[in-house]
């Protein structure tokens, strides 16, 4: 019975924190759009790496951004059109 209720309530917090994940896009305008405006980075074409290492660079300016977030966000600037 124990066993049971430790793994329903891990089942729970991980479903939880999928459904707590942002998309790319939100997490751009929450962390992106403190220094600069959305549209600096909006007006530019680079590739998922070349994002990667720019947004890199952001985080030496002070920005803070974990890993799981600079993937996200990476990806959905080199997706937009
Ligand atoms: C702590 C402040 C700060 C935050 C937060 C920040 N930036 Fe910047 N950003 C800067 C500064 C300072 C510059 C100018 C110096 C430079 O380019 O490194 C800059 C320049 C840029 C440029 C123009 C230069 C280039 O490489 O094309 C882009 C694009 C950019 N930032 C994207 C982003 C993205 C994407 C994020 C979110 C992941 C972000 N910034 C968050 C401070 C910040």
């Amino acid at each position: 019975m124990k066993k049971l209720a430790t793994v329903l309530i891990l089942s729970m917090i991980v479903t939880s924190a999928v459904y707590a994940a942002e998309s790319g896009e939100d997490l751009f305008y929450k962390r992106c759009t403190a220094c600069h405006s959305s549209a600096l980075s909006m007006g530019k074409k680079k590739d998922e790496i070349m994002w990667k290492s720019t947004i890199k660079r952001m985080k030496k300016h002070g920005a803070s951004i974990s890993s799981q977030e600079t993937e996200a966000i990476a990806d959905f600037l080199s997706g937009k059109k």
